[in-house]
């Protein structure tokens, strides 16, 4: 419209997104990420899926997809649940005043009053926007509040990829190219607390990090380590921060994975993702009242860390609705009951399957492993895919199915023969055994040399060569 052209025309959404579909791949190539669509054209992961609703996706034909990832585990409560979709409408037709910034909000509070019924052993809530910037603020608080530098995580660990974050990564392949990180950024074994006394012992130290389940490669720190890690902590003064971004919000059949065990009281508690049910990109650290005294100690310093859009207004009313779904639906029991159901007949797969070799989770966070066969011919074709390109295997157990199955699943890791399952928290038990079916029958494949699968990786391996040169 030109200011002289009397008749605006309207902005149709809808119209815009139809008419563009075609091009969606060539939208990512051409303008944001060249090698991420390289990538989805060669495994066939380039479709595009126009509709999303529970634990579903629908693809141009509108053939029904089993969604095992949901966006990295920020759909727990499942795609466009009514009640959210409900709650973002009455926010917008509220036409709250969103964020002022000099005045004091409802929404923030009542979310924080929630947050911290379910944990209450902490007093005060910091929101934030995303995963990583709550750990940008625990490092920032942990350091403030011992007026220590040192901080320690576990090797595998994953906390996001800004500086801070990045900084506590376990993965060499996240880190590279990145130069220098923060000082004082120590990593030691994950689950081994003699180590960490070590650690604790060598010098003084504002936190731990941790994450109860690991997300890369699904790994599950047992109580005693947990337990052993905070009475380690107190000891020396050094602040437990549980990073519950990825495990928290029902997805372990607790709200928070590190409530699966008595006594554990960490003194900062980490939430984004499935927190706004996945619409609105939204964070909280939990914290006690003494590090909110230490960091925020005088009016001076009332807003000595904030950020502009966290506690928006339709960020906190998403929160708020997605606590309502997962204490009146039952979601977070399902997801203990459907995730038991998963790892028990995925471990007995394991003795018929010898390239199966470890199912590792709780609730609806699942890790598959797999390992070297010890039949011949098996070992073979292991070993030749494995020289071409480590980390291949996996790829070719998600492509079929994909293809094959219409399951979409991921690969938990760089270089890792493990395929990681974080569905939403809605899967019913024709869900799972949907799962089970395409697996088994992937697997079955995969266990005939030369065969299909064998086939599928020989093309990878091409490609990645290729692809190199
Ligand atoms: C445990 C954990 N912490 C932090 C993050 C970072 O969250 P975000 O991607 O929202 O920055 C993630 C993301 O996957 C995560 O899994």
């Amino acid at each position: 419209m030109t200011m002289s052209d009397p008749t605006p025309k309207s902005f149709d959404l809808r119209s815009l997104v139809e008419s563009r579909r075609d091009e969606t791949i060539d939208l990512l190539r051409e303008h944001i990420n060249p090698k991420l669509a390289k990538v989805f054209s060669m495994i066939g992961f380039d479709r595009v899926y126009p509709r999303g609703e529970g634990a579903y996706l629908w693809d141009r034909e509108d053939r029904k997809y089993l969604d095992c990832l949901s966006g990295y585990g920020m759909f727990n409560i499942g795609r466009n649940h009514p009640v959210l979709k409900q709650a973002v409408r009455d926010y917008l037709d509220m036409d709250d005043a969103w964020k002022i910034q000099m005045a004091p909000m409802t929404l923030p509070g009542l979310l924080a009053e929630k947050l911290l019924s379910k944990v209450p052993h902490l007093q005060k809530v910091q929101f934030t926007n995303t995963g990583t910037e709550c750990v940008e603020v625990a490092l920032k608080f942990a350091r403030c509040e011992t007026g220590r530098e040192r901080v320690l995580y576990c090797e595998r660990a994953f906390h996001g990829l800004t500086y801070g974050s990045l900084s506590l990564n376990g993965c060499p392949s996240f880190r590279e190219g990145f130069l220098s990180f923060l000082p004082g950024a120590v990593s030691v074994p994950f689950g081994d607390l003699v180590a960490l006394e070590k650690a604790l012992d060598l010098a003084p130290t504002a936190a731990l990090f941790l994450e109860p389940i690991q997300g890369k490669g699904v790994y599950v720190a047992s109580k005693e380590y947990l337990l052993g890690a905070q009475e380690l902590c107190r000891r020396h003064g050094t602040r437990l921060v549980v990073d519950e971004v990825q495990s928290g919000m029902g997805r372990t059949g607790k709200l928070f994975a590190f409530q699966h065990v008595e006594g554990l009281e960490p003194d900062m508690v980490l939430v984004a993702k499935s927190l706004s049910g996945g619409l609105v990109p939204v964070g909280a650290v939990l914290v006690r009242d003494e590090t909110y005294e230490a960091v925020f100690s005088t009016l001076d310093r009332c807003v000595v860390h904030s950020s502009t859009f966290a506690q928006g207004g339709l960020a906190m009313a998403c929160g708020l609705a997605t606590f309502h779904v997962l204490e009146t639906e039952g979601m977070i029991d399902n997801a203990a009951d459907k995730g038991h159901k998963l790892i028990e007949a995925l471990r007995g797969l394991v003795p018929q399957f010898e390239m199966l070799k470890e199912i590792r989770g709780e609730g609806m966070m699942i890790g598959i492993e797999f390992g070297e066969p010890k039949s011949f011919t098996l070992k073979t074709g292991w070993s030749l895919l494995h020289k071409a390109d480590v980390g291949l295997f996996p790829q070719a157990i998600i492509m079929p199915l994909l293809h094959d199955h219409r399951v979409l699943a991921q690969v938990a890791g760089h270089h890792v023969d493990i395929i990681k399952l974080l569905p939403t928290l809605t899967w019913t038990d024709e869900d799972v055994r949907w799962f089970l079916d395409a697996f088994t029958q992937v697997l079955e494949r995969c266990h005939r040399f030369p065969g299909p699968l064998w086939t599928t990786a020989k093309g990878l391996v091409k490609m990645a060569a290729s692809s190199r040169h």
